[in-house]
This record gives C-alpha cells, sequence and structure tokens, in this order.
C-alpha cells in the first residue's frame, strides 16, 4: 500500500447504513428498542433520495372511498406479475394503514380532506374489489410527501438516542466465517477509517439507478450496499427488473409524479389522441408503469412523438386548473419550470419513460434478514445482516413495483427490521473484538484506487456503461441487444483495471469517492445484464420483443445472481413464496394479463 490509513474502532449492538426512509425508521427503532445505534449516511440525512419522492404512500385508510388491505394486497400481486412473494405482501398491506397512522403521530404533515382526514389519491393499478373500481389510496403531502416523511423520521432519529456518522462512505462488509460482524467505512471530511463491530448490520443503501444515462434517482443512488453484498460473496435477486417511470422530463429526466396523472393528467401523442385509451381500456393513463411506459414507447417508435425530433410525449395537465395544481402539485408544477421551461397552467409537459427503481436487490425476508441459497435451502438466513428499502428484494415488488408501494415498504419494513432485532439482539451479550488486519483487503482495494494511474478517467467508463445500459437493458429488450449489451458492459468493466484518478488526497477526495461509486455501479450493471439476459420469457417491467408471453411454468422464480472480481457471473433461483402470511387470506393464483 502506497498510503497511511489512521484507523478508529467502534463498537455497537447495530450499524445501520443510510438514512433514507427505511434507514432512518430502522435507526430509531433499533435506538427506541434498548439497542446502542449507530447510523452511517453518506449524504445528509434530509439529503437523502428519499427527499425526492413526490405522489405519496399507499395504505388503505378508506378515506375517500371504500378500500380494504385485502384489495391492496391483490393489486400489488398482479402488480407484481406473480413474481411477490405473497407472504411478505401481505404483511406489508395489512400493516399499511399502522404504518402511515404512526408517521402521521410522529408529525407527517399530510395534506388534508375537508373533513380533516389524510388526503388520498388515485394511483396505477391501484383498484378496488380486485380490480372492479379506481381506489383512492395513496396517501400525500401534496407532491412532497417524501420530503415531509424524510424530515420527521430524523426529527425522530434525533430524539432517540442513535449516534449519526454524516458523510461517512461504508467501503465493505466485515465478514466471518459467513456471517456478517460489522463494517468498514471512510469518514469523507477527514479519511479516516472507521471500522465498526455490529451484532446487527443493517444496509440501507437504497438502488442504483445511476447505473443508468436517465433516471430519476440522485447521483447518489449508486447501490453501495448491493455492491457490499457481492463482494461479501453473496447474491443480489431479481435485478433484471429495472422500472422505468413514465413521466421523467424530457432531457432532464426529473421526476413528474404519478400523482399528476392521479389527479386527472393525461398523455397525449403527437395526434393529439388520449392513446393509453386504446393499450389499457380499463386504466388508461393510471395503469401499471410498465404497460404505460411501454405504450409510450411504442407510440415514439411508431412515429407518434410529440416534437421536432418525435422522440417524447405530452402529458396534460391545464385543464386541472391553477388553483388545484397550486395545492396539490406545487413542487412538479415548479420542476417543469425549471426544467422544461413550462407553465403547467397553459401547456402540457414533455416526458419520458426515465429509470427510476429497482425491483431487484439484497433478498431478505418479511424481517429484513438477508437470505442465500445455501445446501439447497433458499431461505437461508445470512446471520448478522439485514437489508430495508429499495436495497432489498423482499420481495414484494416482483418484477414491477405499483406507484406509492415503495413509501410504504420504506417504513413498513425498516419498522420490521427494528422489530426483528429487538427480538434477535442481545444487547447484554459481550462484543468480541477485531484482529488488527480485518478491512486489510478493503483497504488495499481502496488505496489501489486512491493511487489509479491508467489511461481512462472515472466519467468515461461512467458515460460508457450508463449508455450501454440505456440501449441495452431498457423498456423492451430482444435476447441479441441484450446479448451485445453483456460483452460491451464486460468490456467496460474490465477496463475498470485501467482507470485513472488524480487527487491523490483523503480530505473530501470526491475523485476518489466517484471512483469507489462507479466500481460499485459497474458490478451491478454487469449482474442486471446478465440477469436479463437469462431470463426466456416477459414479465412486468422486463418486456422482450422476441419472447412476449410470460411464462409461469418455467419462470416463475426469483433469480439469484453473483459476481466475482472479474465481473464473472454465476445464475441460481429461489422459488416465488407461493403462500401467504396467514390463514385471513388465500394465494392469489396467477391470471394473464389484463389491463
Ligand atoms: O410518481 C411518483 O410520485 C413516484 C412514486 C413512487 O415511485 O412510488
Amino acid at each position: 500500500m502506497k498510503g497511511d490509513y489512521q484507523i478508529i474502532d467502534h463498537s455497537f449492538d447495530v450499524v445501520v447504513v443510510g438514512a433514507g426512509g427505511a434507514g432512518l425508521r430502522a435507526t430509531f427503532g433499533m435506538a427506541e428498542a434498548g439497542l446502542s445505534t449507530a447510523c452511517l449516511t453518506k449524504v445528509f440525512p434530509t439529503r437523502s433520495h428519499t427527499v425526492a419522492a413526490q405522489g405519496g404512500m399507499s395504505a388503505a385508510l378508506g378515506n375517500m372511498g371504500e378500500d380494504d388491505w385485502r384489495f391492496h394486497m391483490y393489486d400489488t400481486v398482479k402488480g407484481s406479475d406473480w413474481l411477490g412473494d405473497q407472504d411478505s405482501i401481505e404483511y406489508m398491506c395489512r400493516n399499511a394503514a399502522a404504518a402511515v397512522y404512526e408517521l402521521e403521530h410522529y408529525g407527517v404533515p399530510f395534506s388534508r380532506t375537508e373533513e380533516g382526514k389524510i388526503y388520498q389519491r388515485a394511483f396505477g393499478g391501484m383498484t378496488t374489489h380486485y380490480g372492479e373500481g379506481q381506489a383512492l389510496r395513496t396517501c400525500a403531502a401534496a407532491d412532497r410527501t417524501g420530503h415531509a416523511i424524510l424530515h420527521t423520521l430524523y426529527q425522530q432519529a434525533l430524539k432517540h438516542d442513535a449516534q449519526f456518522y454524516i458523510e461517512f462512505f461504508a467501503l465493505d462488509l466485515i465478514m466471518e466465517g459467513g456471517e456478517c460482524k460489522g463494517v468498514i467505512a471512510i469518514d469523507m471530511a477527514t479519511g479516516i477509517i472507521h471500522r465498526y463491530r455490529a451484532k446487527q448490520v443493517v444496509l440501507a443503501t437504497g438502488g442504483y439507478g445511476r447505473s443508468y444515462f436517465s433516471a430519476t434517482s440522485a447521483h447518489t443512488c449508486t447501490g453501495d450496499g448491493n455492491a457490499m453484498v457481492l463482494r461479501a460473496g453473496l447474491p443480489l435477486q431479481d435485478m433484471e427488473f429495472v422500472q422505468f417511470h413514465p413521466t421523467g422530463i424530457y432531457g432532464a429526466g426529473c421526476l413528474i409524479t404519478e400523482g399528476a396523472r392521479g389527479e386527472g393528467g393525461y398523455l397525449t401523442n403527437s395526434e393529439g389522441e388520449r392513446f393509453m385509451e386504446r393499450y389499457a381500456p380499463n386504466a388508461k393513463d393510471l395503469a401499471s408503469r410498465d404497460v404505460v411506459s411501454r405504450s409510450m414507447t411504442i407510440e415514439i417508435n411508431e412515429g407518434r412523438g410529440v416534437g421536432p425530433d418525435k422522440d417524447h410525449i405530452h402529458l396534460h395537465l391545464e385543464h386541472l386548473g391553477a388553483d388545484l395544481l397550486d395545492e396539490r402539485l406545487p413542487g412538479i408544477s415548479e420542476s417543469a419550470k425549471i426544467f422544461a421551461g413550462i407553465d403547467v397552467t397553459k401547456e402540457p409537459i414533455p416526458v419520458l419513460p426515465t429509470v427510476h427503481y429497482n425491483m431487484g436487490g439484497i433478498p431478505t425476508n418479511y424481517h429484513g434478514e438477508v437470505l442465500t441459497l445455501r445446501d439447497g435451502d433458499p431461505d437461508s438466513v445470512v446471520s448478522g445482516l439485514m437489508a430495508i428499502g429499495e436495497a432489498a428484494c423482499v420481495s414484494v415488488h416482483g418484477a414491477n413495483r405499483l406507484g406509492s408501494n415503495s413509501l410504504l415498504d420504506l417504513i413498513v419494513f425498516g419498522r420490521a427490521a427494528a422489530l426483528r432485532a429487538k427480538e434477535t439482539v442481545d444487547p447484554s451479550e459481550p462484543m468480541s473484538s477485531f484482529s488488527e488486519d480485518v478491512g486489510k483487503e478493503t483497504l488495499e482495494r481502496l488505496d489501489k484506487l486512491r493511487y489509479a494511474d491508467g489511461s481512462r478517467s472515472t466519467a468515461e467508463i461512467r458515460l460508457e456503461m450508463q449508455r450501454t445500459m440505456q440501449a441495452h437493458c431498457a423498456v423492451f429488450r430482444t435476447g441479441e441487444v441484450m446479448n451485445q449489451g453483456v460483452d460491451k458492459l464486460a468490456a467496460t468493466a474490465a477496463s475498470f483495471a485501467d482507470v485513472k484518478t488524480t487527487d491523490r488526497g483523503l480530505i473530501w477526495n470526491t475523485d476518489l469517492i466517484e471512483t469507489l461509486e462507479l466500481e460499485n455501479l459497474l458490478s451491478q450493471a454487469v449482474v442486471t445484464m446478465n440477469s436479463a439476459a437469462n431470463r426466456d420469457e416477459s414479465r412486468g417491467a422486463h418486456a422482450r420483443d422476441d419472447m412476449p408471453d410470460r411464462d409461469d411454468e418455467n419462470w416463475m422464480k426469483h433469480t439469484l445472481t453473483w459476481c466475482d472480481e472479474q465481473h464473472n457471473t454465476t445464475i441460481d433461483f429461489r422459488p416465488v413464496h407461493a403462500y401467504t402470511m396467514t390463514d385471513d387470506v388465500e394465494y392469489i393464483k396467477p391470471k394473464p394479463r389484463v389491463y
């Protein structure tokens, strides 16, 4: 090693990595349970990407019409294209109302109905009576729901005795004998290395949207926890399922909430046609996201896109009126002004499907415990390790997530992880100490990148990866296109050995951090592309032109993919949980797709 590194050791019952909605909910839940808890986060907590969530959080409160958590469960199973685990889906949907009321009591300023109840709006795929009617199920704080939730959760976390390590970048899990024993991180302000011994590590590190060229995700969404899991020799699950949100602002990629269509907005093509009526006669503009994104892409591919290059679609909100827009959709009205130069009261917003969410991630059960395939057991728990939020694949979203089920997932499973840790972590149990050389390989990796003197810049490799993902693993896929993507990405990933960094310091070395993030993104991009090329069917967000049918006989199973240091992948499978959590509801049998 060329550099010298100062190392500080810590011991906690629990270390949570990430301070978005899931991470903060878990952090204060653990602290509240009497466990000594640390939360490491690479951004200030209220800058975590949850802050960008707009439209809301689903829960069958029935404030604005009839609703039932069983309807919600059915919609979520159907939305997942039957790849979701129904025990986990039952857990999430039946705990949804309690999760929302809990947030309300913590202080989230939800929008209100005339009677003072929590306001709920329509969202795609959310129905009543098992597909009969349109549910009003998405609890909203105008179109800044994530912002409201994140700030409230941080306040709650500060109230409890959790210790925050802010602007710390997690480098690796500390694994011993297949068990997770802690985590190693770098303090970005000082360059000091911190080793955390913990009885329980919780990864709440979010998605990896930035492996694509155009994403609604923040630049910080680099899936660092997912990549740590791969480096620990564990698999990721269902990574081929990448959600494109139908309405990213054309050119900028920023999100225009689905709540805009929930409030009555609609899409048109160059002929002024409300084309969703053709593709989804029942749900129309509020069909699930995979359906709307595909329909928009077909319109554009068939020459009915709008604009000089006929390469995007119009979203109309003008007819909603300035008062409603001001009250319910102020945030996106401002975004449209800033990023598209549009006055939403007068003109349509130019939009395009944009990468938004990763259904895949670290396999877990509904307690948040990480799973792996061990000795033939597909539900084998990795001791000491949990994952929650977008980093995890519980799997409640299966092949496609319904809008507003993400904020719900964060809160329900952040809380579930805390409840589980209260049962399994014993604060009185002594903590064993680290051997001197724990984390040596991690430091060698860090040092190599700090002094990397190759011929390719981080930005050049990143752009190549992002363009390949955008072109070869998009809304529509074919075997040929994906296999080309596999080869291109393999070459890009191999070229990382020739990366060049320029800042050799340790104080706020963003060059180094971006390179570490790129390394993380590359392994996830490779896993995503290989998992996609391997799935010989269409399901949810994985839509193959050359294999348009869902194949339940052969493919109703979760993909597990491992990736080694040379970016070689190994693929295996886990069965989908075809059972519910309780006897209160029956397993929902797969049905053909009808929109
Ligand atoms: O459209 C939106 O507001 C996004 C919500 C979500 O992804 O759940």
